[in-house]
């Protein structure tokens, strides 16, 4: 898909990895580009279009949607995480990981079911869910994150199988830690969210459905089909 002309919404646009893909995507001239965002009063970038949207929240949802009638280009960025020092015992693992999923996986469902149809009226586009190489291995103590991450990666290949037809495009995006607020207690090798942007614009124009941003992901995928796969013993942390 061609990303110059297009009309993208970013969700969860205002920082972070949103912030840097909606403006990315204002580089490489889209038309317009919305970004969902939770207190808009709050933000203000240059030419970037603030739409209120809490992707946990349907009646959000619905709004948001209703206006974005023009969008080609939805980026499900919105997320969250948890960290949980007694790992995958830690007795508040199901009460935290059910936060984490209703925005990573059910408010990624949300807003591509309330967008999708609008991107196929507008003649088809694209979908790109930020996901992560966690969707392909657990570090303990991000246990719950990297569950939404799977169930998020398996939502994206129903999803690009019933949008293909349809003219949509869906890809989905793989990356290790980048430099955002989200880790930013993580002790670890963190990626430009700037570069994992430009990745992921650079596989869409090239009809790319899925990117590995950097060479983490890269080797978690990779060593998914070996005898010694990278999830068995993750060794970033924990
Ligand atoms: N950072 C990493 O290492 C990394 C690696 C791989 C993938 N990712 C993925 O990249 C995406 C962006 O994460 P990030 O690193 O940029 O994190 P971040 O800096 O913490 O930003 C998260 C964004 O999501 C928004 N958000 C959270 N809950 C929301 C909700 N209910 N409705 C709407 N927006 C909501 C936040 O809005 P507020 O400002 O209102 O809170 C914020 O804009 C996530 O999907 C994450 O899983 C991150």
């Amino acid at each position: 898909m061609r990303v110059r002309g297009s009309v993208a919404m970013v969700t969860g646009g205002n920082r972070g990895f949103g912030l840097a893909i909606a403006k990315e995507l204002q580089e490489r001239q889209a038309a317009k580009v919305y970004v969902g965002v939770r207190n808009p009063a709050a933000f203000e970038e240059d030419g970037l279009l603030p739409v209120a949207l809490d992707v946990t929240d349907p009646a959000s949802v619905a709004a948001a949607a209703g206006q974005c009638g023009d969008v080609t280009l939805l980026v499900n960025n919105a997320g969250t995480g948890a960290a949980h020092p007694d790992g995958s015992l830690d007795p508040d693992l199901i009460q935290t990981t059910e936060r984490v999923l209703d925005v990573n996986l059910y408010g990624t469902i949300r807003t591509t079911q309330a967008l999708a149809p609008v991107i196929v009226d507008n003649g088809g586009g694209a979908i790109v869910n930020v996901l992560s190489d966690e969707a392909w291995y657990a570090l303990p103590v991000l246990t719950g994150y990297a569950m939404t991450k799977s169930a998020e990666w398996s939502f994206t290949n129903a999803l690009r199988v019933d949008l293909r037809p349809r003219g949509v495009e869906v890809l989905g995006l793989h990356g290790g830690f980048m430099d955002t607020d989200l880790v930013r207690d993580l002790d670890v090798a963190k990626s430009d969210p700037r570069d994992v942007a430009a990745a992921a614009l650079d596989g869409l124009e090239q009809g790319k459905e899925e990117v590995m941003a950097d060479e983490q992901a890269r080797l978690v995928k990779r060593s998914l089909s070996t005898d010694d796969g990278y999830y068995l013993h993750p060794s970033v942390l924990g």
